[in-house]
């Protein structure tokens, strides 16, 4: 099967995994996982769920940002060939040294491994952290691992070993992750020479990836759609937007924040925008599945995907941001409070895409709190999420959006209950005649996430939960028994 370039020419799919450099005409829709196991026949990267759940199949993927070479850890089985086109991917056995490497000895050390079927993941996302420039801290290494699941040898030798890996970069000062890493002998010295080696295939690349047909699929990071249409995603017809340049980014201009509809959550997490206008983000990112798929997961893909649940809806729904659509060179724009029409029904023709989101900056007298429940901490979706946005004067509430997922059809924003609490002054009174009118607004069903009355006594509490994280000075305890 050909992939066509603009000028109709075969685009082969290239990239180096790990020392080799890869050149395939297979449908770019194949996914990662499989071509490293049954094309290269390297089955150290293992398939657990192939859902994104489990990290056996962890790769990394490098690619320039301000023209260093960047590394993130991916799930292979939900990243098509595709969206590696023109990059570095590290596999388990790229990782493989002479002697054990930093991360392999930590987990030797410190007994870490049974079975060993997570063990290639841990390791793979161990090593990542090797080649990122976050901070060495206990809470940034235990993130890496986050997408991580063992099923038999107990997570605290793992999490030993994930300390000896950080104190391991403690003394790194500010040389570059991979050449201290080299230096230290943690890492394989191939490494050293993928920099020049991608340039050169970048410059080599032939033009980018585009659709055969009038209407492709559109795909971002994959991870909805490989879970959705697993059997079928390998042989569509896909525009890949996840590289596109002119979807990437996030901006200021002037109190308006521009999100490149291609920017994943891990974009917006390190954001020097978002981390200057929302100091609670930290929390709010980690409530969000895991790293390897926040590094993926694109907010336009969030946002179209329409899941009652997702996250970055319900916390943009609050935000008022507004969609702008594109279809060749037609554009509109769509208040996300107006996109979700009913289950999986969008006002969006289905041949225009998603070219950025924008929304209001929060002035300093603004608030913003998320809340989510999920039956396990990390990497889970919401049983019941919901965001408050405040613009305050003082304590009188100038301005509210409140949203929730999983109590509708579709992510939901409350406009009676938002209204209700313009104009008011905070008191445990407003909060009260909140939580009822809330309940007139929102129609969950009872399914595998939980029955329809435990959803909302789960926005009761969330709700709640908002007044107490944003007005401190409330005493929201004294409702701890006010129930539905
Ligand atoms: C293990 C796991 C954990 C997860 N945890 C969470 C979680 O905690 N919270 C949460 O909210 N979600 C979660 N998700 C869901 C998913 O990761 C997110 O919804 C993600 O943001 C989807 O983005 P994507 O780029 O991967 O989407 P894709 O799968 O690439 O696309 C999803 C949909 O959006 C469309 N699309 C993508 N980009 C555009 C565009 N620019 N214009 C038009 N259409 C577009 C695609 O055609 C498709 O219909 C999880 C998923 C997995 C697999
Ligand atoms: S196989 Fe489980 S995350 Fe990929
Ligand atoms: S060692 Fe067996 S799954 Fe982790």
């Amino acid at each position: 099967m050909s992939i066509l370039g603009a000028s109709n020419n075969l685009i082969l799919i290239r990239f180096i995994l790990n020392k080799k450099e890869i050149q395939t005409a297979l449908p770019p829709g194949t996914l990662l996982l499989d071509f490293i196991r049954y094309h290269q026949h390297q089955m150290g990267t293992k398939i657990g769920c192939r859902e994104g759940d489990c990290g056996a199949c962890s790769v990394l993927v490098g690619d320039f940002k301000n023209k260093n070479l960047h590394y993130q850890s991916a799930t292979s089985c939900l990243t098509a060939l595709g969206n590696v086109h023109g990059k570095h991917v590290i596999s388990i056995e790229g990782l493989n040294m002479a002697e054990l490497n930093l991360a392999q000895q930590a987990m030797k050390d410190e007994s870490a491994t049974q079975c060993g079927f997570c063990t290639p993941g841990f390791v793979v996302s161990l090593s990542g952290f090797c080649l990122t420039e976050q901070e060495p801290t206990e809470e940034n290494v235990l993130a890496a691992i986050s997408g991580n699941i063992c099923r038999c040898t107990g997570y605290k030798s793992i999490e030993k070993a994930a300390g000896t890996v950080c104190k391991s970069l403690e003394n790194r000062g500010n040389e570059s992750p991979i050449d201290f890493a080299i230096r230290k002998n943690y890492l394989p010295q191939y490494l050293t020479e993928i920099p020049a080696r991608l340039l050169a295939l970048k410059q080599n690349l032939n033009g980018a990836l585009q659709p055969k047909t009038a209407k492709p699929k559109f795909l971002g990071g994959g991870t909805d759609l490989y879970v959705q249409q697993h059997e079928t995603m390998h042989h569509e017809d896909i525009d890949f937007l996840f590289d596109q340049s002119d979807l990437k980014g996030i901006v200021q201009k002037g109190d308006i924040c521009e999100i490149g509809a291609a920017s994943t959550v891990t974009d917006m997490l390190e954001s020097p925008v978002f981390q200057a206008y929302f100091p609670n983000l930290k929390q709010i990112g980690k409530l969000v599945s895991s790293e390897p798929i926040r590094n993926i997961a694109t907010i336009a893909g969030n946002i179209i995907n329409a899941s009652p649940i997702g996250d970055l809806s319900i916390f943009f729904l609050a935000l008022d941001a507004k969609i702008h659509l594109k279809n060749g060179n037609e554009k509109r724009m769509v208040p996300l409070r107006s996109l979700y029409l009913g289950y999986k029904n969008l006002d969006r023709l289905p041949e225009e895409i998603v070219e950025k989101i924008s929304f209001k900056l929060p002035d300093e007298q603004s608030k913003i709190n998320f809340e989510k429940v999920c039956k396990r901490t990390h990497l889970d979706i919401a049983s019941v999420n919901s965001a408050l946005f405040v613009e305050l004067e003082e304590n009188k509430i100038l301005n509210a959006g409140l949203s929730a997922g999983g109590v509708g059809p579709v992510p939901l924003f409350l406009p009676k209950s938002s209204a209700f609490l313009s104009g008011k002054t905070v008191s445990i009174e407003l909060l009260e005649e909140l939580l009822e009118l809330i309940q007139t607004e929102i129609s969950p069903i009872s399914d595998v996430r939980g029955t329809e009355t435990y959803k909302r006594t789960l926005l009761h509490q969330l709700v709640k939960a908002h007044f107490s994280v944003m007005f401190k000075e409330l005493d929201v305890k004294q409702l701890m028994n006010l129930s539905l």
